[in-house]
């Protein structure tokens, strides 16, 4: 799969930037602060709806404007399509393919794969569970639209379970409708978590080998699912918790709490692990991403690596440009150092100025 164009309208730096990509490696060069990661950005946004730093729409259409377009179109498996996305600062994102409205914006989810690797996802290996559970989660969502129609499910009861704790508070006589929710939580909660174990079982797979040959055969990564309920017990546990869960107006049990334990050499790398070994638990699990994306989807992801090549060795960055060497990549630096020359057979290069950008010739 490949990005042919992008186009921006009042996004972010952005007031109109219309981007031509080479099918090979292109380079966005530029000092700090001048809109080259949210190009990449804009990308993530065009394959998952969102941000990957967590933004908001609102946070991300341009300061001066109310509203902003997005477009792309890409090349998959020998068809072209066109994503269209328009984001209004107090309204919620209507999402166009092909020039026909979704219904759901989830719908896009699974159309333009890529892998992004950023500063940001050393926090699968640093953060707290819930960096954890959304990484897992998109890696889910992209292959298996049940698992996007369970896990929204899920999530749209817990909020509504949550309001109505509150809402007890004041009407006590609304107590008795409390179990409704907990059976339909029962429901799709026993889903998601069917499906999370089958997941980590495969990403484990891959991701062992690969942090193995990383590590010059020195470390054994292994990542462990901690549901916080067994899949036939969600129900049971959430009427156990009721109590406590009135008292604090917030359901405390469920798929919502799951963690995913990443151990190096059976210690927990996020409590343990040093900052090299936490930097390479996270290349392993991008690396593996792809891996997952080609086997499941029969087609290469597109990759974006931002800012993070000069922070890798010499081992692994060779890892890194072979797991690369024949998928479109987009990469972001601040300068054409030597690594850049000497290693990558570049096909494009950009430069990045202040919202303006060049084709290098
Ligand atoms: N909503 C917005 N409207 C206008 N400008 C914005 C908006 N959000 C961010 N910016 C601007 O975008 C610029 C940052 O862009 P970006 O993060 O892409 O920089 P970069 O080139 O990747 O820099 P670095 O090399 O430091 O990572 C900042 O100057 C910031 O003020
Ligand atoms: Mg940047």
């Amino acid at each position: 799969m490949i990005i042919k164009s992008l186009e921006l309208e009042n996004f972010r730096n952005y007031k109109n930037l219309h981007l031509y990509f080479d099918e090979g490696t292109n380079i966005l060069t530029g000092e700090n602060a001048q809109g080259k990661t949210n190009i990449l950005e804009a990308i993530y946004l065009c394959s998952t709806t969102k941000s990957h730093k967590g933004s908001k729409d609102s946070e991300i259409i341009n300061f001066d404007s109310e509203e902003s377009h997005l477009r792309s179109i890409i090349d998959k498996k020998n068809e072209e399509l066109r994503i269209d996305i328009h984001l209004r600062k107090s309204k919620s994102k209507v999402i166009a393919l092909n020039l026909e409205k979704l219904k759901k914006t989830s719908e896009l989810i699974g159309i333009l794969n890529v892998v992004l690797f950023s500063p940001e996802d050393l926090n699968i290996i640093k953060g707290g569970p819930s960096y954890r559970r959304s990484f897992i989660d998109m890696q889910i969502c992209r292959l298996d639209s049940s698992y996007v129609f369970n896990l929204s499910n899920y999530n749209k009861i817990i909020d509504q379970r949550n309001k109505l704790l509150k809402d007890i508070y004041f009407q006590p006589a609304l107590r008795e409708t409390l179990f409704i929710w907990d059976s339909q939580l029962q429901s799709y909660g026993s889903q998601v978590i069917k499906k999370r174990r089958e997941f980590v079982k495969e990403l484990n797979d891959i991701v062992k080998e690969i942090h193995y040959k990383l590590t010059g055969q020195k470390e054994f990564l292994d990542i462990r699912y901690e549901p916080d309920t067994e899949e036939d017990k969600i129900e049971e546990t959430l009427k156990e918790n009721a109590e406590k869960d009135l008292k604090s107006k917030i359901t405390s049990c469920g798929p919502h709490r799951d963690d995913f334990i990443i151990n190096i050499n059976g210690m927990d790398a996020r409590k343990y692990g040093s900052q090299g070994q936490q930097r390479t638990a996270a290349l392993s699990l991008k690396l593996a991403e792809i891996e997952i994306v080609k086997r499941n989807t029969n087609d290469n992801p597109i990759f974006l690596l931002d800012d993070v090549l000069s922070e890798l060795d010499s081992n692994r960055q060779n890892m890194l440009l072979e797991s690369i060497s024949n998928i479109q990549t987009i990469i972001t630096c601040t300068g054409l150092d030597d690594f850049v020359n000497e290693r990558f057979k570049i096909d494009r290069v950009f430069d990045v100025h202040n919202g303006i950008v060049e084709v290098v010739e």
